[in-house]
């Protein structure tokens, strides 16, 4: 194998240009496409940058014998002058010029990979991540990391502007679940006691305010021992901030411009500020969901008072049960959606809790559903003017107790609308969900739980509701959606303390477990606790929807995978007797 000796490159591979022609370069990267035509080379030859074409023929008898022992993927150093093509690839950035080369080094080889390093590639995402670093070198894999790192460094840039300093929060920290579970490490030194991983830097950053930083972000990992999903991983990253002596407003506003300025400069989208704030209550009604994808409509009708005293046993028991009956009116879909179609759509419903799906199609000679024979014709009417219906129309009704009626629906509207086409994937709605319930009940546990986390304000009108009816107290919290993704969330803090341990009270912590788990930031917030609040970002998900990627494991170098394990390193995996030894560990149970 050859090196590097004597040799400098000068430029990257598609850096080079019709300006450049009769230049003498020198550029490195690997071998990309191999074409012999008997007598002549061309070797593309690929770095982060881009490809250009490499030229070779048989005037110079020993660089032409070298040139044909290339391979795919072998890094090559090539020295030659930049001269104009003669048939011009009008499909590649560089496609007008080539390297006359002179100088050819072959620092390393490679073995045939198992699949082509190739724009778009189908091949199976298990051996994409097995073989990461291969995949990783094909460009849109390439194109994802560097935006990645734009936007990073954009965050860095603005939030800095806006006088945010840039903190690090431990990694190792003391455990306080609330929410996901928390990822462990084992302490050598102190044997039965653990560490946690961060799930966020939550009270660190909130002790940061405390502490006078004024303003704090940082681009945090963060880690969570829960299931995965597309927009999900156990490791992943926040752009986190808090920030004092402020309110929702404050907090919204500089975001705002954040998010405008990512959009400006990565896509170069102009995005309208401010956003609009939908209140939660009204984006359960409206879309069944607290991360409402408003590109399409869709939206959701009540229709609880026309069929309350309906003859419908399933309708007027669920009301009766104290649930509701809501539509979808999906419009102008009746002749695309075939009695097949809305079948599949009531099992569609089912994994939601569904129990059916009733429908109704209103056609020019009346209206025609399996449930008509149970309705008098001003119900029907009633139903049909509630959902705006006319001929053409299919409404689609599920009954039941609220939060089976909205997640059913919230998922209907989705579904159909994808089935349909009815989605502008050149659209980015962005908008604020606010006013969220501060607790929901958790009827495992028979208990309130932060619907946040538990260090999250109430509004100041509902803090009389407190002790009387905690249900009914909202958030000082938001969250911010994307096309129907979270994107991020936040919230004003609690300072005072006794308000939080009041807090504490009602999510079932009792005084001294309040204390066991989280007296050190009681204990601060007799300090002094200035008013503060912040959000944080999934960093992972602002990438995946800027890039429009199926998942986030496509903008993360090394995601893992739905069991939580990294097929490449193979990790977690087991470690030496030793480790364990001496970390006082004894393993009760091994899964092979
Ligand atoms: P929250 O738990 O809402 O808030 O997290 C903030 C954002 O992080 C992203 N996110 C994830 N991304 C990928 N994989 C995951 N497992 C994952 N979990 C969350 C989401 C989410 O909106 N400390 C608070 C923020 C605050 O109050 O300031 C927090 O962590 O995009
Ligand atoms: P049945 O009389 O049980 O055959 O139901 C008649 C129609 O009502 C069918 O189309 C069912 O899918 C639908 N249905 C059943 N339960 C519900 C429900 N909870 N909400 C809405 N529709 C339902």
């Amino acid at each position: 194998m050859e090196n590097l000796k004597g040799l400098k490159r000068t430029h990257k591979c598609a850096a080079l240009s019709k300006a450049n022609i009769g230049e003498e370069v020198v550029l490195m990267g690997w071998a990309d496409q191999v074409r012999n035509l008997g007598g002549l080379i061309f070797i593309n030859l690929r770095d982060i940058s881009g490809i250009i074409q490499l030229y070779f023929n048989t005037d110079n008898k020993d660089l032409y014998e070298k040139a044909a022992t290339v391979r795919g993927e072998y890094v090559l150093a090539a020295k030659g002058i930049v001269r104009m093509r003669e048939s011009i690839n009008p499909n590649m950035p560089t496609g007008e010029i080539e390297i006359e080369v002179n100088e050819l080094r072959i620092l390393n080889k490679s073995q045939t990979p198992p699949f082509y390093i190739e724009e778009n590639s189908d091949v199976k995402e298990e051996l994409r991540l097995k073989h990461r670093y291969l995949d990783l070198r094909r460009p849109d894999m390439q194109r994802k990391m560097v935006l990645r790192h734009k936007i990073a460094k954009l965050a860095r840039d603005f939030y800095d502007e806006n006088g945010f300093l840039e903190i690090e929060t431990p990694m190792l920290q003391k455990s306080t679940p609330e929410g996901a579970r928390d990822y462990l490490v084992p302490s050598r030194v102190h044997h039965g006691h653990f560490y946690a991983l961060p799930q966020s830097p939550q009270l660190y950053k909130q002790l940061l305010m405390l502490a006078g930083m004024d303003r704090y972000f940082q681009i945090a990992r963060c880690f969570r021992d829960e299931d995965l999903r597309a927009d999900r991983q156990p490791e992943f990253t926040q752009i986190d901030l808090e920030m004092s002596f402020v309110e929702i407003d404050d907090v919204i506003s500089v975001n705002e411009q954040f998010i405008k300025r990512v959009f400006k400069e990565v896509l170069n989208k102009d995005i309208e500020t401010p956003f609009l704030r939908l209140p939660y209550k009204e984006a359960m009604d409206r879309f069944g969901s607290d991360k409402p994808d408003t590109r399409f409509g869709l939206e959701i009708r009540n229709i609880t008072e026309e069929v309350r005293n309906c003859g419908f046993g399933v309708f007027t028991g669920a009301i009766e049960a104290g649930g509701s009956v809501r539509c979808i009116n999906a419009k102008g879909l009746s002749d695309n959606i075939s009695r097949k179609n809305v079948d599949s759509l009531g099992e569609f419903v089912k994994t939601y809790k569904a129990k059916g799906l009733a429908w109704m199609r209103v056609n020019a000679d009346g209206v025609q559903s399996p449930i008509a024979k149970f309705l008098t014709e001003d119900e029907i009417n009633a139903i049909i003017k509630k959902a705006e219906a006319e001929v053409g129309d299919l409404i689609l009704i599920v009954a039941d107790k609220d939060k089976v009626v909205f997640d059913s629906l919230g998922a209907l509207r989705i579904e159909v609308a994808k089935n349909n086409g009815l989605i502008d994937e050149d659209k980015f709605n962005l908008l604020w969900v606010t006013e969220f319930p501060l607790l929901e009940y958790n009827e495992d546990e028979e208990r309130y739980v932060a619907m946040h986390h538990p260090f999250t304000s109430p509004m100041d009108e509902d803090l009389e509701y407190l002790d009387t009816d905690p249900a009914r107290v909202r958030a000082k919290a938001y969250d911010i959606i994307l096309n129907g993704c979270e994107l991020g969330g936040g919230s004003i803090r609690i300072f005072d303390d006794k308000l939080q341990e009041k807090m504490f009270d009602i999510i079932g912590l009792s005084k001294e477990q309040a204390h066991e788990r989280f007296g050190f930031l009681l204990e601060a917030f007799k300090y002094g606790v200035p008013p503060h609040g912040g959000m944080a970002y999934g960093f992972d998900r602002l990438v995946m929807l800027l890039t429009k990627s199926e998942s986030i494991r496509d903008v993360i170098a090394f995601p893992k995978v739905q069991n939580a394990s990294e097929l490449m390193s193979n990790a977690p995996d087991t470690v030496d007797a030793k480790q364990l030894e001496e970390l006082g560990i004894e393993i009760s149970k091994i899964e092979e």
